[in-house]
């Protein structure tokens, strides 16, 4: 039997593990899953409640290691993991996305000489003053199978002299839990709730340090939302960073009503309201993908995107952190401008059959009856 401890951290990470924990069963007898929660989110809306809809059993191992300095923060993690890892001896370490928890874990990991997976592998934004940039090259320096969601991954990786035969193209897994969980999603009563229909608000969600850390940037922002919010309803689910932020700056109550602010929402809630939304404008990584699968047009508040296929090939608009450039791009889009996209290349709802199949191979040589089966 072997074993395997996917890790999770931070809210992005757990829609990606979610299908692999799935699929692993398939391989029960010859493999067994783990997970471990590393604690780097902990809020019941930022981690709990993503456990419940994910369906995903309660970590095997919670190491409990909250907020702090990027320093702190990944020290911890790698303190607490060594001990997991020295204990339970697993085969395979499989990290997901870019987060603080998944360097700190694929080093660990690789210094006590244990296989390395990352999956979401080759994504670059060649923005070094992102931290997950930073997270992201790291860790695919040292990992042992890399899994790419799109092909701009595939050359990156080469480029960087990685060997093409750690590398697999297999799509995307939280395409994947997006997929499977669309009946659900459908079902959700958040636009009754906050009082929406269908394609008539703007969905907006802020947490990059870089556009709500300053007093400057996040008035300027928020001084453009309430321009907008005159056009269109909003509809601003604030990131625990950003709330702390706002009331830092005393932004807070310069908000007016016609912007619904909520809390951080469940996955089931949220993707409904990226589902439903005439527009989405956004500094976050993974609803880029997200509105591009759904095909909902998405204005990304970045410089750049480590995700370029959702340009290339989807529905997102890449339109740089000036203010007035973003309200320029949303009053175009309200205006009827709206860029129509496809689906990425094998964005299909199988990646983590593919990545599961892969794995099995790996480390049962073949000899796991899902593998013999092609499953
Ligand atoms: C982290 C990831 C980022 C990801 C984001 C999604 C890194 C470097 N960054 O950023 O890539 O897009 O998660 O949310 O790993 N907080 C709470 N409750 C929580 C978690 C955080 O209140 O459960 C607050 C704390 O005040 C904390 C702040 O949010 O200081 C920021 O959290 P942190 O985990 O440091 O980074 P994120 O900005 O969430």
């Amino acid at each position: 039997m072997k074993k395997i401890i996917s890790v999770v951290g931070a809210r992005p990470n757990f829609m990606k593990v979610a299908p692999l924990y799935r699929e692993f069963q398939k391989y029960a007898g010859h493999i067994h899953h783990l997970i471990c929660h590393t604690g780097q989110h902990y809020d019941e809306k930022m981690s709990k409640i993503f456990f419940e809809e994910l369906e995903l059993p309660r970590p095997d191992f919670y190491l409990g290691i909250g907020s702090g300095t990027h320093a702190g923060q990944i020290a911890g993690v790698m303190v607490a993991f060594e001990k997991v890892l020295l204990e339970e001896e697993p085969d395979l370490v499989i990290v997901v996305g870019d987060v603080n928890s998944t360097i700190a874990c694929s080093l660990v990991a690789s210094r006590l000489g244990i296989k390395v997976a990352h999956v979401e592998a080759g994504l670059r934004s060649f923005d070094r003053t992102m931290p997950e940039e930073v997270n992201r090259i790291l860790t695919d320096a040292i990992a042992d199978y890399l899994f790419v969601t799109e092909e701009s991954g595939m050359t990156n990786l080469i480029h960087e002299g990685i060997s093409s035969d750690k590398v697999f193209f297999v799509g995307n897994v939280m395409i994947d839990s997006l997929i499977h969980y669309l009946p659900v999603i459908n079902r959700s009563a958040i636009l009754q709730t906050l009082g929406c229909d269908p394609k008539d608000y703007i969905l907006v969600t802020l947490h990059r340090p870089a556009n709500v850390d300053t007093e400057e940037g996040l008035k300027d922002l928020v001084g453009m939302l309430i321009r907008l919010s005159g056009r269109k309803k909003i509809v601003f689910p604030v990131h625990p960073r950003t709330k702390n932020n706002l009331e830092k700056f005393d932004l807070l109550k310069k908000i007016p009503e016609e912007i619904i602010l909520t809390s951080p929402l469940g996955y089931i809630d949220f993707v409904c309201l990226i589902e439903n939304a005439f527009l989405i404008v956004t500094d976050s990584g993974g609803i880029q993908e997200e509105s591009t699968y759904l095909r909902v047009p998405c204005i990304t508040v970045r410089d750049n995107t480590e995700r370029p296929v959702t340009v290339s090939t989807g529905t997102n608009i890449l339109i740089g952190t000036d203010t007035k450039k973003v309200e320029s791009a949303v009053v175009e889009v309200l205006g009827g401008r709206i860029k129509q996209g496809q689906i990425p290349e094998l964005w299909d709802g199988h990646a983590a059959e593919r990545i599961c199949r892969i794995i099995a191979n790996k480390l049962c040589a073949g000899k796991t009856p899902a593998a013999e089966e092609g499953v």
